[in-house]
């Protein structure tokens, strides 16, 4: 990066300038990373003060504007390190090669001279203190990646690129940080990568627009990392740095369709390593820390100083927090959950919405519906591949009132986690059965579970006036039509003949059907073991109990809607034929599917079954 001829950059340092964004710089490089991750570090580096209990590296990444550097570890050695060890590693990166004369050489060569001086000369008394001069130019994808493999669980880097400025308060800070969010086990979550310094300013989702903050938080989490002054956590770090090895040996590129930053990587390619970065931190859902103090402060300030970035000196992003300014309490962290999530689209997440008991489903039900119209999804017998993919597809149309069904699972919890609420049927039900809020028979078939949790949790909807639909992982939406329709029908019951959705509306008619002995009826038909061929599954059992009750129902036949799919491969014009839904049986492989939905261009997660795009519309 540093290398290359500037003129062919100018159009796209004015784009990055205009965005104000941060990413690459010039400067610098690698340590001496330890080759071997199971090496265990000696315990030298480890502070020997009892209440630091862990290692801080500051990783200054550097190049060629003495100036720059001189202002960047001044501030740091201005800043607040309380008797805390602290050590301090500078990344000097070499020039290109260049068929300069040779008196534009030397003055290379003697400006490199002058850093290197000046880096030796620099007292740092808080720690130790390393050079690290390269023997040639590194690029920055190598500067940033290569500056650190953490050599234990308990050293936390922080990287800060040569024109940043950092406030004296900025370790301060970040040690509560650590301590509240990392250290407290009953505080913390291995799904925060690091604590990012700079001021929050842009929405790579959104054409990478400029960023609205509301609201007083100071601290939130965000998944964008924040180049201009970013503490790393060593675990995902390290985390990202295999999975960067895997994914750029086997020559998988980082893409990912509807961020601003996929368009650099298109035009930078591996010059920059953001996108990398960005593409891991999307298909693990994990989070960075960052703070708003408001009136544009910040403990990290980057002067966007001429050079491979700005062409021209483009001055402070944002104005530092300093001891006069400090008009808050700086080390006040609330508790994890009192804090907000937001993702790529700076939409926010919810973490967590797990429903175990019946107390829980209300809220929880409430938050999810839309239109008053909530859509339960089981993910029994399907495939975690599948359920991805759905999501993907939610995500694309905007869908958004959907909640999982499930057994206690990794699957659940990852879905939760990630901001999906779930309901988790196995805990659902012995709380179900505790409070005597329905009778029946113990069993512990998945399959009569989930037909019990849907039972109830409509039941529940249609006490709180919403209407639900049931709808099979084994279905995806074409467009929003087909779930507009469904909100907007008058029907009470209706079902699809295959019985892949099945929706209920919220009326006193239904409510009064649904109300007493209802569910009892319902455990009473799903407990009759009948012969293993007979497809039992919830819809055909709640159908046979309606109808004997005289509800009546509305068939649709799905082929009208939709398209199934099938062993026949078939091409993009296959779907124009104005169907809004694609399905498929469950006994198909999961291969045949993958096959038939890339096809028709609806296979849409990528190797690591995580989304191929950010889509910000509908929130
Ligand atoms: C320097 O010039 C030679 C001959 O013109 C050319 O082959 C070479 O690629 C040039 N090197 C660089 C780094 O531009
Ligand atoms: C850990 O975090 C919890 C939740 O914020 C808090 O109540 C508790 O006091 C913290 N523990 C310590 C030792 O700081
Ligand atoms: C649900 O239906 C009842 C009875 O028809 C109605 O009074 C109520 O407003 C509906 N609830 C919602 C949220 O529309
Ligand atoms: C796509 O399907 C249509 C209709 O079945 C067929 O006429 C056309 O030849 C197919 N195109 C390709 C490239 O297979």
């Amino acid at each position: 990066m540093v290398g290359a001829p500037k003129k062919h950059f100018l159009p796209l340092l004015l784009f990055i300038s205009l965005f104000a964004l941060f990413f690459f710089s010039h400067y610098h490089n690698p340590s001496l990373p330890n080759p071997n991750p199971n090496f265990t570090p000696t315990e030298t580096l480890i502070s020997q003060n009892p209440t630091q209990p862990f290692t801080f590296l500051i990783k200054v990444l550097a190049f060629n504007r003495l100036d720059s550097l001189s202002r960047c570890l001044r501030s740091l050695s201005a800043a607040h390190y309380g008797g805390d060890t602290v050590h301090l590693h500078i990344y000097i990166d070499h020039f290109p090669p260049a068929n300069d004369s040779s008196d534009l050489l030397d003055q290379k060569l003697e400006d490199s001279r002058r850093i290197l001086d000046f880096a030796d000369g620099f007292d740092w008394p808080f720690g130790g203190k390393a050079v690290h001069y390269r023997t040639a130019n590194a690029g920055l994808q190598a500067q940033w990646l290569e500056a650190w493999w953490p050599s234990s669980d308990r050293e936390f880097a922080f990287v800060v690129e040569d024109d940043l400025e950092v406030s004296p308060l900025f370790y301060k800070f970040v040690k509560a940080v650590i301590l509240n969010y990392y250290y407290n086990a009953t505080n913390s979550s291995p799904f925060i990568y690091g604590v990012s310094l700079q001021r929050p300013r842009f929405v790579p989702g959104k054409h990478g627009n400029k960023m609205r903050l509301e609201g007083e938080k100071k601290l939130f989490l965000y998944q964008l990392v924040g180049t201009w002054g970013q503490i790393l956590f060593p675990k995902p770090w390290k985390e990202f740095r295999l999975w960067y090895d895997q994914h750029k040996t086997k020559g998988i590129r980082p893409f990912l369709d509807g961020m601003v930053t996929n368009g650099w990587y298109k035009k930078m390619g591996e010059r920059i390593w953001t996108p990398w970065f960005i593409k891991f931190v999307h298909s693990r859902g994990y989070f960075n820390i960052y703070s708003n103090f408001q009136h544009e402060r910040a403990l990290s300030v980057s002067h966007r100083d001429a050079g491979v970035n700005y062409g021209k000196t483009a001055g402070p992003d944002s104005q530092l927090l300093s001891e006069n300014s400090l008009d808050f309490n700086l080390l006040e962290m609330p508790s994890l959950s009192d804090l907000r999530w937001y993702d790529f689209c700076f939409r926010e997440v919810f973490p967590g919405r797990v429903v175990r008991t019946l107390d829980e489903l209300g809220p929880v039900l409430m938050s999810v519906q839309r239109q008053q119209t909530v859509m339960l999804v089981s993910v029994y017998g399907a495939l975690e591949t599948i359920i991805r993919n759905l999501l993907c597809h939610f995500e694309r149309l905007g869908i958004r009132n959907y909640i999982f069904i499930g057994p206690q699972s990794d699957l659940l919890s990852d879905l939760a986690r990630r901001g999906h609420p779930v309901i988790d049927a196995d805990q659902l039900i012995h709380n179900i059965r505790e409070s005597k809020s329905m009778r029946f028979q113990d069993s512990s078939a998945s399959i009569m579970k989930d037909i019990l949790v849907k039972a109830y949790v409509i039941k529940k909807c249609l006490d709180d006036g919403y209407n639900s639909w049931i709808v099979d992982a084994n279905v995806l939406f074409v467009s929003n039509d087909m779930p507009h329709e469904l909100v907007s029908s008058a029907e009470h019951f209706y079902a699809w003949k295959g019985s892949q959705v099945f929706s209920v509306r919220n009326s006193s008619a239904v409510k009064k059907l649904w109300g007493d002995g209802f569910l009892e009826k319902v455990a009473a038909k799903a407990g009759q073991v009948s012969s293993p061929q007979e497809n039992k599954d919830f819809v055909d059992v709640v159908l046979k109990v309606l109808q004997k009750n005289g509800a009546r129902i509305s068939w649709v036949d799905e082929a009208s809607y939709g398209m199934k799919i099938g062993a026949n491969s078939f091409n993009q014009t296959s779907l124009e034929a104005g169907k809004k839904v694609i399905y498929w049986s469950g006994e198909m492989s999961p291969d045949v599917i993958q096959k038939r939905l890339g096809e028709l261009n609806m296979w849409i997660v990528d190797g690591d079954y995580s989304c191929s795009a950010v889509v910000c519309t509908g929130s």
